[in-house]
């Protein structure tokens, strides 16, 4: 990441589910609810701003499916069903006792702003690289008025672990049951980073404590439907990946840290769950969101 530019990808992903919205054959997959967090959000910056105008142009609306094809077909799609099934298990685990939400690298989803106001009781902090945090405050302080209970921690964790970020903090609670997200982040650290994560999660909050991540097919992968143009993209961007797991290794490697498997997702079950049987358009392929709990 570029020292003092927010994610473009964090910008890429909310342009990306404005964009599906406007499709006739999908757009009930989006609450207003979240089409209006999403327009606040991008709203209030300027690079937001170039976003919707690029959502507003003909041109640029047809140009956008294109660059999709060519770097990550179905990704624009993939963005609204991760986020579903995310929601879905935050409210189930919501519904079992869970009292605090963290989402590290929360980017501009809108599920912490959005949970704060409907559950008050609730503590949901939400972790990301300064720059990125800056513009997201920013947007919401614009637009909103804040719940008391959902709290922004601006970090960098390629400097700073996040235990240290989380045990300096006054908002977090080690004692509350707590669920962590980290959606389309783990991918942009390496291996070390990542092992030194799951401890830390394990560490902080201690036993049934539930960790949804995403994960990524390796490259090489057939599994896999990115196409390379985009590594070359990514490291035009310093948004380089760097964390990959295949399905069948990632068993092992959640066992090894100490937690159990709850479930995994993909587009498969995205299809069954979300997709009217009709749907003929390509969905994005090698990435699976996964759910585990502290063993
Ligand atoms: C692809 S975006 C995903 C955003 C969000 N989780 C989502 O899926 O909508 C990646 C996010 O990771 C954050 N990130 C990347 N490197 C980081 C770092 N070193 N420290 C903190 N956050 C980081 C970026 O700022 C960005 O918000």
């Amino acid at each position: 990441m570029k020292e003092d530019k927010a994610s473009s990808t964090a910008y890429t992903v909310l342009h990306g589910i404005l964009h599906t919205a406007n499709n006739p054959k999908l757009t009930n997959l989006v609450d207003k609810e979240i089409i209006n967090a999403c327009t606040k959000i991008l709203s209030a910056t300027s690079q937001g701003r170039k976003r919707l105008d690029e959502l507003k142009s003909p041109i640029k609306r047809k140009l956008l499916p294109f660059l999709e094809w060519l770097l990550m077909p179905g990704i624009t799609l993939n963005y609204i069903l991760r986020k579903k099934f995310i929601e879905e298990k935050v409210l189930e685990a919501i519904e079992n006792g869970t009292t605090q939400i963290i989402n590290i690298g929360a980017g501009f989803d809108t599920l912490a702003w959005r949970l704060s106001k409907k559950y008050p009781t609730l503590n949901f902090i939400e972790i990301d690289h300064p720059a990125t945090s800056k513009d997201k405050t920013k947007a919401i302080f614009n637009t909103d008025s804040i719940s008391s209970n959902l709290h922004f921690i601006a970090a960098d964790l390629s400097e700073i672990s996040l235990d240290s970020v989380l045990q300096d903090s006054k908002e977090f609670d080690a004692t509350q049951k707590t669920l962590y997200i980290c959606e389309g982040v783990l991918m942009y650290l390496d291996e070390i980073h990542v092992s030194g994560l799951f401890d830390s999660l394990r560490n902080l909050t201690g036993k049934d404590t539930i960790f949804i991540f995403s994960c990524l097919e390796p490259p090489q992968s057939s599994k896999n439907n990115i196409r390379v143009l985009l590594y070359f993209y990514l490291k035009l961007k310093n948004e380089r990946y760097l964390w990959y797991k295949k399905d069948t290794q990632l068993p092992d490697f959640i066992k090894k840290h100490n937690y159990k498997l709850l479930e995994m997702a993909d587009s498969q079950i995205y299809r069954e769950k979300y997709l009217p049987i009709d749907y003929d358009g390509t969905l994005h392929q090698g990435e699976y969101v996964v759910v585990v709990k502290v063993d």
